[in-house]
């Protein structure tokens, strides 16, 4: 069975997935609950598709093994699998979180990462891989955990001038404390806009 590639991504009510100086540690100061839908990411997910100012923040301020498997790192160190990051600056050296740096075309990056994830999801961070994935038509869904503040300034979800329209279905909407989880699922070029009933 394909996996699905899904967006999985924390936002400001302002929509910012990072605060000025890629700032994350709003994400953690949530009075967040336990979360079904990011149990369920946790479950389903084989593989990780990142970008290289994510894993340069993360390994900077944390090291890269305790930025990635450390309780502020990728789900609270909870989640263990194949990490992908795209890179214009490749290397053949391994990090002790074991990552594999590749500096290929976005669709090559998923196939590499589904094959990877055999079977099961994978998931991308950040907003420049998942604008690949937009554009490319590669993505299947967008989760969202929406966070009850305004960050005023930082990395956008998406969109910069010029940028298409995406159409999008809510699939879920869900309570965890004090965050709003939200599924999309993402239409694709050509396909016929969501039925309403
Ligand atoms: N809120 C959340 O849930 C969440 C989740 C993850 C990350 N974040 C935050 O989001 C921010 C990072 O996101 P971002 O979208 O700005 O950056 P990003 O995707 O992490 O990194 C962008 C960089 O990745 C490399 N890259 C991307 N596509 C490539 C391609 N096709 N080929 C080769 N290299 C490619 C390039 O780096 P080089 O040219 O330098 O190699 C590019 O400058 C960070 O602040 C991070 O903490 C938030």
């Amino acid at each position: 069975v394909a996996g699905k590639v899904l967006w999985h991504v924390t936002m400001s009510l302002d929509g910012f997935i990072a605060g000025a100086d890629d700032e994350m540690d709003w994400v953690f100061e949530v009075d967040a609950a336990p979360s079904a839908t990011a149990e369920e990411m946790i479950e389903t997910m084989g593989a990780i598709l990142a970008g290289r100012r994510w894993y340069d923040m993360v390994t900077a301020r944390y090291g890269s093994r305790e930025g990635i498997y450390g309780p502020k790192g990728v789900y609270g160190g909870r989640w263990r699998g194949p990490i992908f990051v795209l890179t214009h600056r490749p290397s053949d050296v391994r990090d002790d979180a074991g990552v594999t740096l590749l500096s290929d075309g976005i669709e090559e990056a998923i196939a590499t990462a589904r094959a990877a994830a055999e079977g099961k999801n994978v998931v991308v961070f950040g907003a420049t891989i998942a604008e690949q994935c937009l554009e490319a038509g590669l993505l299947d869904e967008i989760v969202v955990h929406l966070a009850p503040l305004l960050l005023g300034d930082g990395v956008r979800l998406y969109g910069e001038p010029g940028v298409g329209r995406i159409g999008l279905e809510r699939t879920a909407l869900a309570e965890s404390g004090q965050l709003t989880d939200l599924r999309f699922r993402v239409a694709q070029p050509g396909s016929s806009p969501p039925a309403t009933s």
